[in-house]
């Protein structure tokens, strides 16, 4: 089959590779209709380099036809199901408190991480990934969700991701109706995170660089601020001088406007694999100025949680700061299957409150991939959300 794989910084190519085969009783393998590029694969194809290995496959939202069932998964042949992007087994001690991200069968103990995850990387076990004509869905029995066939794909993908992520994200910010949120980051998570907030009762400001990305918010009635103006000023304004209530960071690890961090990321990036690791694993920083804008933005008493993904070990932090404003602060890789019973609902209500339908920039054949990422890194073409499709 062809699949998207890791070639190296910035270098990711279609390659044919062995066709998955089912593995375990509870494995299924699906034949993928739509799988997305998310920002987080953005972070293996620059920073997190030290930790992949040629060929990798990449992605981890995909949807698609099972077309074959191992006997303990509970599925059949011919079923539509969307895959969440974390691999849990649904019966540990974590999966049972809706902790999936850290779920005790599958987590990376060898790298010190919580649950693997398809197509990231060593440190979440190799997992071969989605971005690919079929995949391998381990603990099928738990993982997949099951999907009638009368909605587009575009309805229901994002189950597998951004939207638990970015609903986590505002459950997290400990958002109630009337309260104000600001959102850092207007990619695809922050902008379903600043729809989900509004959708909560929360009144809203999102805050990105890019201007198309300001625009498909106000599409949906979000006010938004470029992050290049003195905005937490601004916002601050529209608080009476307090700050929000809640900030989601929805930026993560790669944040423009973190000069130091830049600096850092190029060295790491450009180091041979076993010393930039070692940089990564030890003096590893991240691109912190969301971080920071958030923990200066948010009131006094406040919660700032993070969807956003860090890695670095060093990261300095403004203790003193936080500390005094007694801020709390709630993050990680989203308990994706924990959210999907509150959420079926809004994705298949035909009213479509999150707008699901205005998310997609781009629908592409796989082949063209590898184009699509830099297009995405580099936020030309209005790109905003790349969807591939594996069989056109
Ligand atoms: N927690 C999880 O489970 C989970 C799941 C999916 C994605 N993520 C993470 O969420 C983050 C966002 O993902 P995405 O797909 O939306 O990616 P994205 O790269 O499209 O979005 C990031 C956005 O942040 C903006 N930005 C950069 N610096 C900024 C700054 N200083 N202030 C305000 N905005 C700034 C960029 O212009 C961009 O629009 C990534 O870090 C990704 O890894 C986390
Ligand atoms: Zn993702
Ligand atoms: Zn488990």
């Amino acid at each position: 089959m062809k699949a998207l794989t890791w070639q190296g910084k910035r270098q990711v190519s279609v390659e044919d590779v062995p066709d998955p085969i089912l593995e375990e009783p509870t494995d299924a393998i699906v034949e993928v209709t739509s799988t997305a590029i998310c920002g987080s694969d953005l972070h293996l194809y620059e920073v997190l380099g030290p930790f992949m290995d040629k060929g990798d496959i990449i992605g981890h939202e995909p949807m698609g036809r099972v077309v074959e069932a191992g006997p303990d998964s509970g599925l059949s042949v011919g079923q539509r199901i969307v895959v969440p992007f974390p691999i849990a087994c649904g019966a540990c001690w974590m999966c049972e408190r809706g902790l999936v991200t850290q779920c005790e069968t599958t987590q990376v103990r060898k790298y010190g991480s919580g649950a693997a995850l398809f197509g990231y990387s060593r440190l979440y076990g190799s997992v071969p990934g989605a971005q690919a004509e079929y995949l391998r869905v381990p603990h099928a029995d738990f993982g997949a969700i099951t999907v009638g066939d009368d909605l587009d794909d575009h309805r229901y993908l994002f189950l597998s991701d951004v939207i638990p992520t970015a609903w986590q994200g505002v459950v997290y910010a400990d958002v109630k109706e009337g309260d104000t949120l600001a959102v850092y980051g207007l990619g695809p998570i922050g902008q379903m995170a600043a729809r989900i907030g509004a959708h909560r009762g929360a009144n809203v400001f999102a805050i990105d660089p890019v201007p198309e990305r300001r625009a498909m918010a106000e599409r949906h009635g979000i006010a938004t601020f470029d992050y290049s103006k003195e905005i937490n000023d601004e916002i601050r304004d529209l608080t009476e001088g307090r700050g929000p209530d809640a900030v989601v960071d929805a930026v993560g690890m790669e944040s423009h406007g973190s000069p130091v961090g830049w600096a850092a990321h190029q060295a790491v990036g450009a180091l041979p694999d076993v010393v930039g690791r070692k940089m990564m694993e030890k003096a590893g920083v991240d691109r912190l100025a969301a971080l920071y804008g958030a923990i200066d933005l948010v009131r006094r008493g406040g919660t700032i949680s993070l969807s956003g993904v860090y890695g670095g070990e060093m990261d300095p932090m403004p203790m003193l700061t936080m500390f005094d404003k007694q801020i709390q602060l709630r993050m990680g890789q989203a308990n994706v299957h924990s959210w999907i019973d509150e959420l079926l609902p809004l994705v298949e209500d035909p009213d479509d409150p999150l707008g699901t339908e205005d998310l997609v920039t781009h629908r592409v054949p796989l082949v063209e991939a590898p184009a699509m990422y830099e297009k995405f890194q580099k936020k030309e073409d209005g790109c905003i959300k790349v969807v591939l499709d594996p069989r056109s």
